[in-house]
């Protein structure tokens, strides 16, 4: 008789790296908006940037950067995604927001993003008169600045042309000062991005570079185990979000894993590691095409790959 299967270690806590947990759960966002990668990393730099000239204390400048990368996680389709890069005032583009807001409530280390994520898309006019602190008003409307820009920008990334069209950015981004966005965050911006370097960092190697220096400062948190089941769904969420054969996938390879770990004697507590593993499988093909999730048959080779 084979030995049974022990269950694994189960701490009520387990130590993480909360910035490795952000930059993971930006490449898994960058996978859903495939025909334009990098777009919460591009907004996440401009806001550091920004931050830096209002003079905001470093650690506000970095939560900043990190609420860039994660400002649209609540996007459910790259036909979203699309949506809205290509139009500056999408009808539809308050949905994510509340996707996003309600998922991030869900993983308490990660709470503080909340209100800036559910009003990224919310005009200033409107925005001042909501009973929201003056910092967490700002927070958001400063992405969603910087995100129109990087939405007007991104026809210009791949030619290499995108410095022969800034001054036209800075001034559309100038005349909704006061309507769409702060009058302050306004005024940081276009003294931002008067110099080239501020555009230079949104190209790849910009990019690269940025990411690589922040990896080297770690944000070392302390999550419990429920906080840990919370990231698998943040995880997952996206991950299923991506085309319904992936969510049906996904359930039904979850539902075996349960299956064939209870069969074979498997603590409870394990469940969280089989949904963590499931959610690495499917990440796996998140860099696929679109087509492919989005069709019966691409879905069908996809995953016999
Ligand atoms: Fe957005
Ligand atoms: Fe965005």
């Amino acid at each position: 008789m084979s030995a049974p299967i022990l269950p694994p270690a189960c701490d009520d806590s387990i130590h993480v790296d909360l910035r490795e947990v952000i930059h993971a759960l930006s490449d898994a966002l960058d996978l859903v908006g495939i025909d334009d990668v990098a777009h919460g990393k591009r907004v996440g730099i401009m806001a550091w940037n920004c931050a830096l000239v209002l003079q905001r204390s470093r650690q506000q400048a970095d939560f900043l950067f990190d609420l860039g990368l994660l400002h649209d996680i609540g996007v459910s389709s790259t036909r979203t995604h699309q949506h809205l890069v290509s139009e500056f005032d999408w009808a539809g583009s308050q949905q994510h927001c509340q996707d996003g807001a309600s998922l991030l409530a869900g993983f308490a280390p990660l709470a503080a993003m909340v209100e800036p994520v559910r009003y990224h898309h919310t005009p200033w006019q409107t925005l001042s008169g909501l009973d929201l602190p003056l910092e967490v008003a700002e927070q958001a409307n400063l992405i969603y600045l910087v995100d129109r820009v990087d939405a007007m920008a991104a026809a210009y990334y791949q030619g290499g042309e995108l410095l022969m069209h800034t001054g036209a950015i800075r001034e559309r981004i100038a005349s909704y000062r006061g309507s769409h966005f702060a009058p302050q965050l306004v005024d940081a911006f276009l003294q931002a991005s008067r110099a080239e370097a501020f555009w230079l960092q949104l190209e790849p190697r910009g990019i690269a570079g940025m990411l690589h220096d922040r990896r080297g400062e770690r944000h070392p948190c302390t999550a419990t185990t429920t906080q840990l089941k919370q990231l698998a769904t943040l995880f997952s969420r996206i991950v299923d979000a991506k085309s319904p054969f992936t969510a049906r996938h996904s359930q039904g390879v979850a539902g075996l894993s349960r299956w064939l770990a209870e069969r074979a004697g498997c603590h409870p507590a394990a469940a969280t590691n089989w949904k963590l593993l499931r959610c690495c499988m499917t990440l796996a093909n998140c860099g696929c095409r679109t087509r492919s999730w989005t069709s019966p048959a691409g879905w069908m080779r996809m995953s016999a790959a």
